[in-house]
């Protein structure tokens, strides 16, 4: 696992886009492992660019999300699947076929989630795969206490977690209280990992993340038992780490 402190957002954007690009270009039907909230809003937007400007091509790249709310339609303005095409699907020219987002409006949701992790093992496994964390250490909704192995299921949202989230809902009520999301088990089998975290909100979620002990209780730890992770954040992120970490990862290109 390395760890890299970028001097801005905009900078901790641009490093993971790259790294992202990197494997597109080394592999052209690249598996991608993708998560939404508003860390990777950059990266997607310097993805899009890289697309238009440079050529970047998705056209045989697929795309497994990490997790969709329990409940809303694909065109909620809330719902994973809204904010993937949005935010990068509909600037890019990725095939609508090799999208997979999970579908929160399954009407099997164990069928799904089985289905889900057999189409990631189907399509060759994940080669990179991008989070975010949550204030309280979870990745994609894996909240503390999650089982380290888990597969892809449906998780009950912890209230912190609700209220982080509410901020994107008009009432509190309306935020799901259900998710359907990848396991920790199932992020873990990814080639590659990049977990990006902005500011001083996420400051002491990244200080266990890096340097506490590896635990159930901060899902995000496991990343420490990665071979081939690369944890991003911004400065503000990064002040309540102990030890001194580079502004560069050390090999740039890592496929
Ligand atoms: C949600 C998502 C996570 C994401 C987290 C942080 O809980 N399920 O994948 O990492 O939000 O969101 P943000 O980047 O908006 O802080």
């Amino acid at each position: 696992m390395e760890v890299v402190i970028k001097s801005s957002a905009e900078e901790m954007s641009k490093l993971s886009a790259e790294l992202i690009a990197d494997v597109v270009r080394h592999k052209p039907r690249a598996i991608l492992g993708l998560a939404t909230g508003s860390t990777p809003l950059g990266t997607y937007k310097e993805l899009i660019r890289l697309h238009k400007e440079e050529g970047l091509d998705f056209s045989r790249v697929s795309t497994f999300n990490l997790d969709e709310y329990v409940g809303l339609t694909h065109d909620h303005p809330q719902s994973y699947h809204y904010f993937m095409w949005e935010n990068l699907f509909k600037h890019i020219n990725i095939n609508p076929k090799n999208v997979h987002i999970p579908d929160g409006t399954s009407k099997d949701v164990p069928g799904f989630c089985r289905w889900y992790e057999e189409q990631i093992v189907k399509a060759g496994g994940l080669d990179v795969q991008l989070l975010g964390i949550g204030s309280n250490g979870h990745i994609a909704f894996n909240e503390p206490g999650s089982s380290l192995g888990s597969r892809t299921r449906v998780k009950t949202l912890d209230e912190g977690t609700r209220k982080d989230n509410a901020r994107f809902f008009k009432t509190m009520e309306e935020v799901p209280k259900y998710a359907i999301t990848m396991g920790i088990g199932t992020i873990m089998d990814s080639r590659q990992l990049i977990l990006l975290a902005t500011g001083a909100g996420k400051a002491d979620a990244i200080a266990k993340t890096c340097e506490g002990p590896i635990t159930a209780l901060v899902p995000a730890t496991i990343v420490q038992l990665h071979p081939k992770a690369t944890i991003v954040v911004d400065k503000p992120a990064s002040t309540k780490l102990t030890r001194e970490y580079p502004a560069e990862p050390s090999v740039l290109v890592l496929s």
